[in-house]
């Protein structure tokens, strides 16, 4: 085997196991980012869906006190506030939602399907590691991510609307019915925050971003081992094999090819000197002056 194909061989395993590993843990690297970023826009959703929860609850419920005797406005009401502010995300936004899921909800809309009723139960019963459950699952318009965090009764005056139908207000009676939405106690999780973000989109955004660094690495790459190839081929590999001819030549009795050109320094250069030095003796056994 020459050493060009020495070099080349050992060069492509280097590379080849090299770069894998590189590329394998940019991708890994590019494919957690993409999820951190997506789980920091779930918990902004969520955040913003607290605050219009809170805003509603201390700013606008008081104002509309008095107008809530006589007609039941959901407009004081937190969760209707959340849900109705956040309702047009899914327009703007594919794949976007959020919903306060509940396992007794006063809103039909709002019952926790089984795979959201498995979570709230994990919070219920202390299995969620944390105050925050992220999952991913697969739909046809591709991975979804879904940001789940507990709703806890903290505050007697939801109690009001949420113990008994007796303690409720008639009117809200009178619109949402006396059999759900009841019976939840203080400090009890009734349900979950649940926010679901695409994961399509960011991992399409690190797979161009991979496939361009990438592609731009490999480039590099392939072009330095072309030239690293070339720079051996023609410091190392083609003078070796030209004193291989003259070393034949004089071996066969020729000295028709003369002396091996020997410039600079380097060791190839040392190695011609050398053997232009044998050569003399070889021809004429006599002292030969020290070339520099
Ligand atoms: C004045 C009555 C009233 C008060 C006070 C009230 N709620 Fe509600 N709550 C409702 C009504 C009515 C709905 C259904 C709204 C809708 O149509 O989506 C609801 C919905 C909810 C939901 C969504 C699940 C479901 O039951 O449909 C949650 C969660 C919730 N409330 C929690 C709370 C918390 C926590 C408080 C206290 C901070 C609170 N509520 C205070 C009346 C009230």
């Amino acid at each position: 085997m020459t050493l060009n194909t020495k070099f080349s061989i050992i060069t492509m395993l280097m590379l080849v196991i090299g770069l894998g590993a590189v590329f394998g843990i940019f991708w890994n690297g590019i494919r957690e980012n993409a999820k951190t970023e997506v789980i920091q826009e779930a918990r902004l959703i969520a955040a913003e869906a607290v605050a219009v929860r809170t805003y509603t609850f201390n700013e606008i419920r008081p104002l509309l006190a008095a107008q809530s005797q006589n007609r039941f406005l959901p407009h004081t009401i937190p969760a209707f506030a959340a849900a109705t502010t956040q309702r047009d995300l899914g327009k703007s936004f594919p794949g976007y939602s959020y919903k306060e899921a509940a396992l007794n909800p006063t809103n039909p809309a709002n019952r926790a399907t089984p795979e959201e009723k498995e979570i709230i139960d994990s919070f219920r019963n202390g299995t969620a590691k944390g105050d925050t459950v992220i999952s991913t699952r697969d739909t046809p318009q591709g991975p979804l991510l879904y940001v789940a965090r507990p709703i806890k009764i903290g505050n007697q005056d939801c109690l009001t609307c949420h113990s008994t139908p007796a303690a409720a207000p008639p009117s809200m009676i009178d619109i949402y019915g006396p059999d759900h939405g009841f019976g939840w106690n203080m400090n009890e999780i009734i349900g979950a925050q649940i926010v679901t973000v695409p994961l399509q989109v960011p991992l399409d955004r690190a797979r161009a971003a991979f496939t361009k660094l990438g592609g731009g690495i490999l480039l590099i790459v392939i072009f330095v081992a072309v030239l690293v190839h070339q720079l051996i081929h023609f410091l190392v590999v083609s003078p070796v094999r030209k004193m291989t001819d003259l070393a034949n030549d004089i071996g066969a009795g020729s000295l028709a090819g003369g002396e091996f050109p020997a410039k600079g320094h380097d060791e190839m250069s040392e190695l011609a000197r050398a053997f232009n030095r044998m050569r003399r003796q070889f021809v004429g056994g006599e002292e030969v002056p020290k070339e520099g």
